[in-house]
């Protein structure tokens, strides 16, 4: 792949910025060309990063000086950029979720294998300091053996916020496919895979309002539940309790707690790359702050990517295909679930990725 591998990004929207941050400081990757569907927008974000070019989709997709495809588009696309990207031969790592539907992302993740290029998914927030260290006193045994885990992300929902709302309330949106990944990866990295699940959902109103941007005030409909529960059975017989709404107005809820034979752990927000671990062991009455063991320090979004890129092998890549489409697997199930009234077991399973030592940094000359 040579020295610096060359990225090209299709859908340069609300998150792409981070993405930039992370990727253009570094001297060892090349950002070579940049694709959306707004041409404008996609001039207007090449223009900024020196060497890049703005192209149209599919010149990006065949674009020689292109190794991996950062797909940062809109979840209904994600799946569709990925098949073309992998056609073309190119490295793939996707924005959350991998696709969807299951059948999209298994066939997203098969023929990635076939054609012996690398996929990645994010979320890579789970590769920080925060789920690390978590992850890292788990695996000293701190807790004993796992029982149990909470899992709660309760918002009002994006339209306040996101100019562009509309995909969070359509098919492959909802607080489940949209915030899930975080929490259901965390939970994986913690407690090992997944299978199987029952559901259960709800929907508070068929429209929203825009609140931000060009578009406020404009009435959109809402296509997908948005407020999902699920209870999640892992290989290890532990059981997570997972919640998800855009239909509450706030919690005080810890983001992910888990219980041990041993002792308790307060995980933060998988949303985030740190934040402040507690662990309570048995027969004490308070929480104790956890320094930081474990995970990629100062991280921001795009580090998924370079740990991808930076794995000697591909079983190495920790926000990997495989843990996306399981990821997807558990929430499509959950919903599944929720609509059949009946407990579903899962096809796919996945090992947890190896842990990330504290302050490990990248050798992008590995693949
Ligand atoms: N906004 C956030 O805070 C946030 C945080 C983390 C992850 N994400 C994820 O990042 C992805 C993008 O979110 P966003 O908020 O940046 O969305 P956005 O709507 O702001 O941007 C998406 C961009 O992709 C382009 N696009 C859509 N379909 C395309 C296609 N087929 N080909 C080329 N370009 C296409 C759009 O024109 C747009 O510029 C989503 O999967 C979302 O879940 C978003």
């Amino acid at each position: 792949m040579g020295d610096a591998p060359r990225i090209g990004i299709i859908g340069v929207g609300v998150i792409s910025g981070i993405y930039l941050e992370t990727l253009t400081e570094r001297p060892d990757i090349r950002v070579t060309a940049i694709a959306d569907l707004d041409m404008t927008r996609a001039a207007t974000v090449a223009a900024g990063i020196p060497g890049a070019r703005a192209l149209e989709v599919p010149a990006l997709l065949a674009d020689p000086d292109v190794d991996v495809v950062l797909n940062l588009t809109i979840p209904a696309a994600h799946a569709d950029i990925a098949l073309a990207a992998i056609a073309n031969g190119k490295h793939v790592y996707g924005e959350k979720p991998l696709a969807v539907d299951f059948a999209s992302g298994r066939r997203v993740m098969d023929a990635a294998t076939a054609a012996g290029v690398r996929l990645g998914s994010a979320p890579d927030t789970v590769l920080g300091t925060g789920a690390q260290t978590a992850r890292a006193v788990i695996d000293e045994g701190r807790i004993g053996r796992p029982i149990a885990a909470t899992a709660v992300m309760a918002t009002a929902g994006p339209e306040s916020w996101h100019p562009s709302p509309d995909f969070y309330f359509l098919p492959g949106g909802g607080p489940l496919m949209d915030m899930g990944p975080y929490y259901i990866s965390a939970l994986v990295h913690l407690l090992g895979p997944v299978t199987a699940v029952v559901g259960s959902a709800s929907r508070m109103r068929s429209e929203r309002v825009i609140g931000s941007g060009p578009r406020a005030g404009v009435r959109i409909p809402v296509d997908v539940d948005t407020h999902v529960t699920g209870i999640l059975e892992h290989a290890g017989g532990a059981l997570s309790t997972l919640t998800t709404s855009f239909d509450s107005v706030k919690s005080s809820a810890a983001p992910i707690e888990i219980h041990g034979e041993t002792g308790s752990l307060s995980v933060p927000d998988p949303n985030m790359f740190s934040g402040e671990v507690l662990f309570c062991p048995l027969g004490s009455r308070d929480w104790e702050p956890v320094g930081d063991r474990a995970g990629y320090v100062d991280a921001a979004r795009g580090i998924g990517l370079l740990d991808m890129l930076a794995a000697a092998t591909d079983a190495e890549v920790r926000a990997s295909g495989r843990l996306g489409l399981h990821t997807l697997e558990v929430m499509t199930a959950v919903l599944a679930s929720a609509h059949a009234g009946a407990r579903v077991e899962l096809e796919t399973t996945v090992e947890r990725p190896p842990l990330v030592p504290l302050g490990s940094s990248f050798d992008l000359t590995a693949l």
